[in-house]
């Protein structure tokens, strides 16, 4: 086998389906077969496959060019982006710093947060905190960060970790006395390892890869709060939650906070190429000025503010705003709470709702084993995450085609009933 798939045991590969063309959320495969993509493409296509106006942006800008460094040199798109990102995002993250995914965004975010206390003549802040089963990407540093043995156990050794608290109890309607508690175990490190501690890194509201496992806005303010007491930077991985997907255009306006730096990526270029943008506030960004070359950010991907990259995120957000997103948002949230409510069964140990988010976990991983292929047999592309089901699809897809993705997940459901 020459092409090395990732996440995967290559010894017994086996079968890999071959999609020859997209429609909407249509993956035609090379066989004829039609499947529906119920998790977007690891959640990145919200427009569905072949946006034909995204496509026609695209096409306009291939025609005049499709890259220039960004060292040195500007362009339309990557400047009205950058003023569109400032203008969407929570209030006060006023600089964009681009680069090629969200692992190397989430890098970006870290050295930022590392470095503005060293340019601001804090000594020691080495360290940072992160929650338990968080994903923030397979770079190293993102690796140090997350919280999935699968993802960094060849690495341990080479690893240097911070500090990890439990993901926020209670969900996303968690009562005060949870949360405080929850708050408390923040504080109770910050009071003793403040000094050294550069920042808190989390995916606000909903830890996706780990499970899509749900929290509370409150504990995103208490956190806040509790970084601007203790002089922590607060830096929220919006890479998944990012444009839309949990039901606010950002996870972070759930709580009405602004973080001090936040990354964004997979939908910002709808799953046509990648992207991503590391946003900071003001503060952040002054840290960085000085004389010389040492106080400045020295990061800079090849392809950081590609123009074709640019162009695809800023007709994204134009689709996003012109088609009401947030409120077809609002309706797949609805589809899926009602179809879930109908689905009961001994295998189940939880169901989760968030947005266009909705997770079924089961009780065994090998409840699961089989899972993908009878999907597939159905017509639906749906691609567990260990023990837990979910769809996550484009913001296009229609009612009908969303019940029909969570009626697979519920036959399977009652097929593992039927099967003790
Ligand atoms: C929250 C979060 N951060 C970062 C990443 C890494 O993004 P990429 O795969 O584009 O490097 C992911 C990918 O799943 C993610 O979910």
């Amino acid at each position: 086998m020459k092409l090395w798939y990732p996440y995967r045991q290559m010894k017994d590969l086996g079968q890999v389906p071959v999609m020859v063309a997209g429609k909407g959320t249509a993956m035609i495969l090379e066989d004829g077969r039609r499947l529906t993509d119920g998790i977007s493409s690891w959640w990145a296509v919200i427009h569905g496959y072949n946006h034909p106006d995204i496509n026609n942006a695209l096409i306009e800008q291939i025609n005049s060019f499709s890259h220039v460094m960004l060292g040195g040199l500007s362009h339309p798109p990557a400047l009205a982006l950058a003023d569109k990102l400032v203008e969407i995002t929570p209030a006060g993250l006023n600089h964009v710093f681009y680069s090629d995914s969200g692992s190397v965004g989430v890098e970006v975010a870290l050295k930022m947060a590392l470095q503005y206390w060293k340019n601001t003549g804090h000594v020691g802040k080495h360290k940072i905190i992160s929650l338990k089963n968080g994903y923030h990407g397979d770079t190293f540093k993102a690796m140090e960060v997350g919280d999935d043995s699968d993802f960094s156990n060849a690495f341990v050794d080479v690893l240097h970790r911070g500090y990890f608290l439990d993901t926020p109890a209670g969900g996303f309607d968690a009562d005060a006395a949870t949360i405080q508690q929850e708050a408390s175990k923040l504080e109770d490190l910050l009071k003793i390892h403040a000094p050294e501690i550069a920042c808190f890194i989390l995916e606000p509201i909903v830890q996706c890869a780990g499970g899509f496992r749900i929290y509370s806005p409150l504990y995103l303010k208490a956190a806040r709060a509790l970084c601007d007491q203790y002089n922590i930077l607060l830096v929220l991985d919006e890479v998944a939650t990012g444009f839309g997907r949990t039901g606010k255009l950002f996870a972070a306006d759930h709580a009405g906070i602004t973080p001090d730096i936040m990354i964004i990526g997979k939908a910002l270029t709808a799953g046509y190429m990648g992207h991503a943008a590391t946003l900071a506030t003001t503060r952040i960004f002054n840290g960085f000025l000085g004389d010389s070359y040492d106080k400045a950010l020295m990061h800079g991907p090849t392809f950081m503010g590609n123009p074709l990259a640019t162009t695809v995120a800023l007709k994204s957000i134009e689709i996003i705003e012109k088609d009401h997103y947030l409120e077809r948002i609002a309706a797949i949230n609805a589809v899926i709470r009602n179809e879930f409510e109908k689905i009961e069964s001994p295998a189940i140990a939880d169901k989760r709702i968030v947005g266009a988010i909705g997770a079924i976990e089961l009780k065994e991983d090998s409840m699961m084993a089989g899972f993908r292929d009878y999907a597939m047999a159905n017509g639906a592309w749906l691609r567990p995450i260990g023990k837990v089901m979910y769809v996550m699809p484009a913001y296009i897809i229609t009612d009908d085609e969303l019940r029909k993705l969570i009626w697979i997940m519920r036959d399977w459901i009652s097929h593992i009933y039927a099967n003790g």
